[in-house]
């Protein structure tokens, strides 16, 4: 075809589709269907090692609240969202924990929904904060956590100030504990609630007869606790994960010791059973929050459905990810920059109740509820919120909405 042939041709055609248009309405121009975006939410927590049960319980809160909101197919900003969680292992470690939150950081993540242990969340919040990036735990109870004046980070459980003081009167009035001996973990968290504990009981007039420290590495307790036999205290308290817990309270029964024994919520699990056996029988523990029995019918459906049993602050990584997506909607926005601060002014139901935070990032309202371990498996004895305890049945059928209570309409 030489140059003037294939001239003629484009004229052809040109006036021929201009002719075409003429007859038949061009097709309105294909509406352009918004590309869509994909956000990244992160789990990020212990995910190997001997608290791994715990982080797991985390990460699936935090899956089954992504692939809910996946299947309301959001459309924020004028753009549909599909949201992808991925997950971080920080080995339960301070250290491994700041090189997994810079990693996410660099991965330009919108939301960090964790870590599990306070020793890990404080220095990991740093790093997300001075990025710009929100994160939200459901299970760091230590109270630096939000104390330092750092925007953006928050909890969704109570706090060991509020753990403390509870799981203390709990020895000093319903144990009538006389003496008392605590340990802890030397960690962030287990550390400041012994130190709570502590506090609480010497306030109670409890005498601490004494103040032992471990390790969160240690399984191996015999020297400790021959030396606490030796003060003779009627109940024991550790600041410590299950992981210790456990194997110490196990020991301890080896030894001899008849004490009672309390745990705050690092070691209030179903795990103690499985670890020390009959020797968990009778164990008392406080967690920073509800019981996992009573979150709501539709979370926990869904999440039995698909993972099994609540383990145990899977509700509340549930809860800390629909305030990221909350916080989303409301800010239309899903740039950290834009829907970070409206963090602060979400209110909605979720699986653990009216979910809310204070201008720190603390929850609003916090519950913390005391167990004892019997036949295996904690059960809730009190719910204490605002300093007031009340037994669980009590507390379960005051927090049941209004239209549950009435009575049932006569039967015609
Ligand atoms: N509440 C525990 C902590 O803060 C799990 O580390």
């Amino acid at each position: 075809m030489n140059r003037s042939t294939k001239l003629a041709l484009a004229v052809a055609l040109a006036l021929g589709v201009a002719a075409c248009g003429k007859e038949e309405p061009k097709p309105a121009p294909k509406a352009a269907a918004p590309a869509g975006v994909t956000v990244t939410i992160a789990h990020a927590g212990p995910l190997t090692g001997s608290i791994a049960h715990l982080g797991k319980d985390d990460e699936n809160g935090t899956a089954l609240a992504v692939a809910q909101a996946n299947d309301k197919k959001l459309v924020i900003g004028g753009m549909p969202v599909t949201f992808k969680m991925t997950s971080e292992d920080d080995q339960a470690d301070p250290k491994t924990g700041t090189t997994v939150a810079q990693k996410l950081v660099d991965a330009k993540v919108a939301a960090v929904i964790g870590h599990l242990n306070s020793g890990v969340t404080i220095p990991a919040s740093e790093i997300y904060t001075k990025a710009g990036i929100p994160v939200i735990s459901g299970a760091a109870t230590n109270p630096t956590l939000t104390e330092r004046g750092l925007k953006g980070v928050f909890r969704t459980v109570g706090r060991d100030d509020q753990q403390g003081p509870a799981i203390a009167a709990y020895i000093a009035s319903d144990l009538k504990a006389k003496k008392v001996a605590i340990l802890d973990d030397k960690t962030a968290y287990g550390e400041g609630l012994a130190n709570e504990v502590e506090k609480a009981l010497k306030a109670a007039k409890v005498s601490v007869v004494t103040r032992e420290r471990v390790t969160d590495k240690e399984t191996d307790f015999k020297a400790v606790l021959t030396k606490v036999k030796s003060r003779g205290p009627d109940v024991i308290f550790h600041g410590g994960m299950d992981a210790t817990g456990g194997p110490m309270l196990k020991q301890a029964r080896e030894l001899g010791i008849k004490a009672a024994f309390a745990f705050g919520d690092g070691a209030c699990t179903d795990e103690m059973s499985k670890l020390a056996g009959a020797a968990a029988e009778g164990l008392i523990c406080s967690q920073a929050g509800l019981p996992a029995e009573a979150a709501s019918k539709e979370f926990l459906d869904a999440f039995k459905a698909k993972y099994g049993d609540v383990k145990q602050y899977a509700p509340y990584f549930y809860d800390a990810t629909l305030a990221v997506i909350e916080a989303m909607k409301k800010a239309n926005s899903t740039d950290p920059a834009k829907f970070g601060p409206e963090i602060y002014n979400v209110s909605f139901t979720g699986a653990t109740g009216k979910v809310e935070f204070d201008a720190k990032g603390d929850r609003k309202d916090a519950e913390i509820t005391i167990f004892r371990l019997k036949d295996g498996n904690i059960k809730p004895l009190a719910v204490v919120k605002n300093g007031v305890s009340t037994p669980f049945g009590q507390a379960a059928e005051a927090a049941k909405p209004a239209e549950a209570a009435k009575p049932a309409a006569p039967k015609k």
